[in-house]
């Protein structure tokens, strides 16, 4: 294991005032976005699209990696030039999704396991032969009546492990993603304790399967009240009950967390993630506190680009907006538009 590179792209990655542009949405997914602006998903618009956010001048100053879907890793832009290189020759590092997507867990009603470790060994060598830096695998773990179970847990434990164990071995700094969902009526201390829980095996198995933590990064769910919740927290609690969760069960040996937006308003995300940075001083958080997200990065410029050729300037501007404002929460200095 080349641990000197591990290092240095994992602490690359959570550069000061630079996070993520999670771009890796699968086939389905995309498909689900492109419904939303009534555009139809060919390859030649999700094609357009990635290229439009990619290339949008300036925007290299906040990201310092974008995570590709298998398609776009082999993608050339408009113009002939490889979106990989479109990346590299601005300094982002390009990363790649490398999980199948999920599954029902067998005899676990609502729950789900990720698959994607079968051939994964062959896949990483030529996602790293295609210049990518870094990886991602995402587990889903949904809070219910009597979800999760230790069972779903460990089984997607183990997965996320393996994962990155595999992904160190070819080079490449593992992006582990156990996504608590925000979905349903839960309370924000429901939330503490089961990414509490979570944390904790994802954390046992990286250890049993001898992960270098030093050159891995964390992807989580911010600790939320559920999306149903009548009386939700708001950012300073939010940011309490993160760090005090994420102390009790993150080792300091992690250089960074990079949080996915999970679907939460881009409001509420920005404030939670800017007051997140704003208390780490202040308790003595060891990680760098960053993001690395879809959603909330992609949604106001799917909405500006709408499947149109001369809307691309107005979505380029509306992704350095969210970029702009979101580098500044992952610095604790955001101030919402309307009061800018
Ligand atoms: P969201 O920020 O939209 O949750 O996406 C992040 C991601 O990469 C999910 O796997």
């Amino acid at each position: 294991m080349d641990k000197q590179r591990l290092v240095q792209t994992a602490q690359a990655l959570v550069a000061a005032k630079k996070g993520i542009l999670a771009a890796d949405e699968s086939s389905g997914t995309i498909k689900r976005r492109f419904d939303s602006i009534n555009v139809e998903s060919t390859e030649e618009k999700r094609r357009d699209y990635r290229e439009m956010l990619f290339r949008t001048a300036g925007v290299n100053e906040f990201l310092s990696g974008v995570i590709l879907f298998d398609e776009t890793i082999r993608q050339n832009g408009a113009d002939g030039t490889p979106l990989v290189k479109v990346l590299t020759d601005q300094g982002i590092i390009p990363g790649i999704k490398v999980d199948k997507g999920t599954v029902p867990l067998p005899e676990a009603p609502d729950e789900l396991v990720t698959e994607g470790l079968d051939g994964l060994r062959d896949r990483l060598a030529e996602y790293e032969q295609l210049g990518a830096g870094f990886t991602k695998w995402r587990a889903v773990i949904s809070i219910g009546k009597h979800t999760p179970t230790s069972y779903a847990l460990s089984a997607n434990a183990h997965a996320l492990a393996r994962f990155a164990a595999m992904s160190q071995e070819a080079g490449l700094v593992p992006i582990v993603e156990p996504e608590v969902l925000r979905d349903g009526g839960h309370s924000i201390e429901q939330c503490f304790e089961v990414t509490e829980e979570t944390l904790r095996e994802v954390f046992d198995q990286l250890a049993q399967q001898k992960v270098f933590l030093e050159g891995m990064l964390l992807k989580p769910s911010m600790v939320i009240s559920g999306g149903d919740y009548p009386d939700r927290a708001d950012p300073d609690e939010v940011a309490e009950r993160t760090i005090d969760c994420f102390k009790r069960v993150l080792p300091a040996s992690v250089p960074g967390v990079v949080f996915l937006s999970g679907g939460e308003p881009d409001g509420s995300v920005t404030a939670n993630l800017n007051a997140i940075n704003q208390r780490a001083p202040k308790a003595d958080a060891p990680w760098e506190l960053s993001f690395s997200f879809g959603r909330s990065l992609q949604g106001a410029p799917l909405a500006a680009w709408a499947g149109k050729v001369e809307n691309t300037e107005a979505a380029a501007l509306a992704f350095y907006n969210r970029a702009r404002l979101t580098s500044a929460a992952r610095q604790g200095t955001y101030v919402p538009e309307s009061h800018a």
